[in-house]
């Protein structure tokens, strides 16, 4: 079921190191990259069907598309490596083990959209990966990779590591720019969209680590070669993380397109301890879970799992296994999202908070149904009534634990009926 299109050096002792890996194929794109125009280079990309790997699935080469023409403003590049959604671990390993891939792909990305300047933003957590990412950086432009004349060609191309400060909301595409602007992380109204109106006023692409690290192997081999994996809608393939309870949790590259629960069993070892399967969080914190009734027709792939009214997101498998108390994992996700709210949306900044109560409230055991139904309509009331998303992205995953385990919201709501004295008279 494995395949190695982006891991296929990660296996190799030091390929994190410019010299390892050029010994084994780093950087050969770039001759043919400069034979091609920019315009056929990003044909290409449009032909092998990437979509972003941040979280939307957006096709890749029909982004750079949008880009407006003709500009006397700069074009940038800003690579998304800010990887913080929770169970989101996938871009640390291209950062850690093979970061000259991504450089490569930065190269290829900004010579086909006209970038002189690319920003790789990378969470402020990853202190020991973006010694490794610097190095690497540091390397390439030592080797003329980067730098006045990549490659020796009549090409210019500055990289700078831009670290956060810690906050999730600077994942969000805006935010990041916000950031990198020194300003306070907070998203952007949109539209304009970034690749109008984005750093500095400028046209901008935003681009995650694993998209970006994808153009290599397609620069190299050709949109078919890519399209060989995965499904007409969702060619190529993927690196997912599957943690929780499973035997072997770890980080997977998969052709896109295989039974969910084939991966689980085949490739991670199955439910550990032999437990039962109570849940699977498909594709990190904010996708909603399916239950294992439903996991039996998911695919891993963005059409599979929009008809399953979930989402792929950033490819962060959580199994959960019968042990898992639905309400104590609600309460963990939604002190998450209401920590990392940028404060400046009401129905964001309150209502977050509103709802953290009220499971707190059940859990305590002085909760009633009513509570329940009151978290539903704050879903509700909070949903897609906000700059940016990372209200969905908490709403979403909670109105489907209420809807597929409303029985155990209910459990809790029960041990307060049930603690209450019984006043009617004898
Ligand atoms: C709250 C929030 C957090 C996000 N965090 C990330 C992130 O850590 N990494 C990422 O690539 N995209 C993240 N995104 C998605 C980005 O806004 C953007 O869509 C993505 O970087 C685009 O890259 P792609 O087209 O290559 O997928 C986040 C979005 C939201 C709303
Ligand atoms: S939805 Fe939340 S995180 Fe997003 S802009 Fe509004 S307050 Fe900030």
């Amino acid at each position: 079921m494995e395949v190695k299109l982006l891991s296929a050096r990660f296996d190799i002792k030091d390929a994190h190191l410019l010299e390892v890996a050029k010994a084994h194929g780093a950087y050969e794109t770039l001759d043919k990259l400069f034979t091609m125009t920019p315009v056929q280079v990003m044909e290409e990309v449009k032909n092998s069907g990437l979509r972003g790997r941040g979280g939307a699935g957006f096709p890749t080469g029909v982004k750079w598309s949008f880009l407006p023409k003709n500009l006397d403003k700069p074009v940038y590049l800003a690579v998304n490596s800010d990887e913080s959604e929770p169970a989101t671990f996938k871009d640390r390993y291209i950062l850690v083990k093979d970061p000259h891939m991504m450089i490569e792909g930065i190269i290829i990305c900004c010579y086909a959209i006209g970038c002189h300047d690319a920003y790789i933003y990378i969470r402020g957590e990853y202190t020991s990966q973006v010694k490794i990412l610097q190095k690497a950086v540091d390397e390439a432009y030592a080797a003329g990779y980067l730098g006045a004349a990549v490659g020796g060609k009549d090409f210019r191309l500055d990289v700078t590591v831009h670290r956060g400060a810690g906050a999730y909301i600077c994942g969000e595409e805006t935010a990041l720019l916000e950031s990198i602007e020194g300003k306070k992380g907070q998203p952007r109204s949109k539209p304009p969209f970034p690749a109008v109106v984005g750093l500095y006023d400028c046209p901008t692409i935003i681009n995650n680590v694993q998209s970006i690290a994808s153009l290599p192997f397609i620069l190299a081999n050709g949109a078919d070669a890519y399209r060989v994996y995965g499904t007409e809608k969702s060619p190529g393939t993927h690196l997912f993380g599957i943690s929780g309870h499973v035997e072997k949790p770890g980080m997977y590259e998969l052709p896109l397109g295989q039974p969910l629960l084939e991966v689980i069993d085949k490739v991670a070892g199955g439910v550990w301890k032999g437990r039962k399967l109570k849940g699977i969080i498909p594709g990190g914190s904010s996708t909603p879970v399916l239950t294992p009734e439903e996991a039996k027709t998911v695919t891993l792939d963005y059409e599979s799992m929009a008809a399953h009214k979930t989402m792929f997101g950033s490819g962060g498998i959580v199994v959960l296994d019968e042990t898992v108390d639905i309400v104590k994992l609600v309460e963990n996700l939604i002190s998450f999202y209401h920590h990392e709210s940028c404060g400046q949306c009401t129905p964001c900044r309150e209502g977050l908070g509103w709802m953290l109560k009220i499971v707190k409230k059940l859990l305590a055991g002085d909760g009633g149904r009513e509570d329940i139904d009151l978290l539903v309509e704050l879903c509700d009331n909070i949903e897609m009534k906000t700059v940016c998303v990372l209200s969905a992205a908490c709403t979403m995953p909670v109105r489907s634990y209420l809807n597929k385990f409303r029985h155990e919201f209910e459990a809790y709501a029960a041990e307060k009926a049930s603690a209450k004295p019984d006043l009617r008279e004898e």
